[in-house]
């Protein structure tokens, strides 16, 4: 039991919480995350409240200067959080009132905690957007340098993990960036969507004192004041928003840390990992393990769980505010860690990174990936319909294995077997490199189309 009832609302209560009551309900352990964003809002409020003429001026200017004090001290590690004081809030006005005594009271005039979270909250998920923006960015151009130098290097494209047709290391590459630019709009999208500004929106009600909510708005950057006051403290669809942009984005990063699992494997040798991004094994000296795109592929894991759960919490809650909505914060401020840090591995993953255009080759050429070539060519210079170029290659095929051989390896005398109408020329369809700079339809793998891509990109990032 503390005994000493709330000092922010205690007027009706004769006793304090119970310690459990207070281990229940602090959210300061966490929210503490917000304090720039508080102060940053109370600031604006205060000279709102100044200029409206609810506070007089030296009132305003002494907590003006009350609260840049408080911020240099959280800022320096010198503030004492307190758990009795609950949250954020509530912390930095109790100590506001220690530094300037009785003004320090006038500050909550026309404001509740109701609409003074949603405002820190929606700032900080703001910046969270902007952050993850950036981040992509420097991914999407770690890519680009790598499509830049392999535009050219053909590869095995791949469905279902089986040798496809060849494609080339550029196009694998930029198909990353295509994912990466959707996922930046929809942070951009979502950020455009949350900029407007809950404070005055007070308890739930609005407010009878004059406030200029288009004053404050104007001040902490939004594009305008919330137009319901309901609305504006019972919605957090922009946490959801921003969690469901980072759940998409991650599992994109899921995906292309899988493919470097893989592709590191002594049986893929596609790309060797850098040191400064791998780790060794205690007990097998030579192991060099993929750990960071390991944990960039499972972190979707924590970031779709947020989603999920912040979902959850919602569903169902009845307008406007409950304490419920106290459980918004910490898996949104997981969430967004994990994704920043996510970004950030695989970029430094993807700068360190060496291909292995020699490796690419050979298992490029490897499968019959060239058998698509054939039954096209077979379709253009023979006159065949595809249904019957493709059952005259799956012989061709069935052949090429029976004798443990590649298509390209297949004598004239056999390819005729299969076809009367096969010429010499279909050899220049079933090497690699034909294969991939035939594919010059728009967004196809050949080398023009590719670097065609990188440039209408490099353009677009600069
Ligand atoms: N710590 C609270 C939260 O994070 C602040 C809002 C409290 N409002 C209230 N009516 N108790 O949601």
């Amino acid at each position: 039991m503390t005994d000493s009832a709330n000092s922010m609302w205690g007027g009706r209560f004769a006793s304090g919480p119970d310690a459990i009551m207070e281990a229940i309900n602090a959210s300061i352990g966490f929210d503490r995350r917000l304090a720039a964003q508080d102060i940053e809002g109370s600031r604006a409020h205060a000279a709102m409240l100044g200029a409206t003429g609810i506070v007089e001026a030296n009132d305003v200017e002494a907590i003006r200067e009350g609260l840049l004090t408080v911020l240099s001290e959280i800022e320096a590690g010198t503030f004492e959080f307190s758990t009795a004081l609950e949250d954020i809030h509530m912390n930095v006005e109790a100590r506001l009132r220690e530094l300037i005594g009785e003004p320090a009271g006038r500050l909550h005039t026309a404001r509740s905690r109701n609409d003074q979270v949603a405002l820190d909250f929606r700032m900080w998920v703001r910046d969270q957007c902007d952050a993850a923006v950036s981040g992509i960015v420097a991914l999407q151009k770690a890519l680009l340098s790598q499509a830049e130098a392999g535009a050219d290097w053909v590869m095995p494209g791949f469905t279902h993990l089986q040798t496809a047709q060849p494609v080339t290391w550029g196009h694998h590459m930029m198909a990353y960036v295509e994912m990466l630019g959707r996922d930046a709009s929809r942070f951009a999208d979502a950020r455009a969507r949350m900029n407007e500004c809950p404070l005055g929106a007070a308890a739930l009600a609005g407010t009878s004192f004059p406030i200029d909510r288009h004053a404050t708005a104007a001040a902490l950057a939004f594009d305008a004041p919330a137009a319901n006051s309901l609305d504006a403290v019972a919605d957090r669809d922009f946490a959801l928003e921003f969690l469901a942009a980072s759940s998409i984005c991650a599992m994109h990063l899921s995906r292309f840390a899988e493919e470097l699992v893989i592709w590191s494997s002594a049986q893929f040798r596609f790309v060797a990992m850098s040191d400064r991004f791998s780790t060794g094994s205690s007990i097998m000296p030579q192991k060099k393990n993929p750990d960071a795109a390991e944990l960039v592929r499972a972190k979707i894991g924590r970031i779709l769980g947020a989603t999920v759960g912040l979902f959850t919490v919602m569903k169902g809650l009845p307008l406007t505010y409950s304490k419920d909505m106290q459980e918004d914060k910490e898996q949104v401020f997981d969430a967004a860690d994990s994704l920043m840090l996510a970004l950030a591995a695989m970029e430094g993953m993807v700068r360190d990174m060496t291909a292995n255009p020699e490796a690419l080759r050979v298992a490029a050429a490897s499968g019959f990936s060239t058998a698509t070539d054939l039954a096209d060519w077979l379709v253009r210079e023979a006159g065949l319909p595809f249904r019957e170029a493709h059952h005259v290659t799956g012989a061709l095929v069935a052949m090429a294995e029976e004798q443990g051989c590649d298509l390209p390896d297949l004598s004239l005398d056999q390819m005729k077997s299969a076809h009367g109408a096969i010429t010499e020329a279909v050899f220049d369809v079933l090497g690699v490199d034909n294969s991939v700079r035939s594919r010059t339809s728009y967004g196809g793998t050949a080398p023009d189309q590719v670097r065609a891509q990188i440039a209408r990109w490099k353009e677009q990032l600069a």
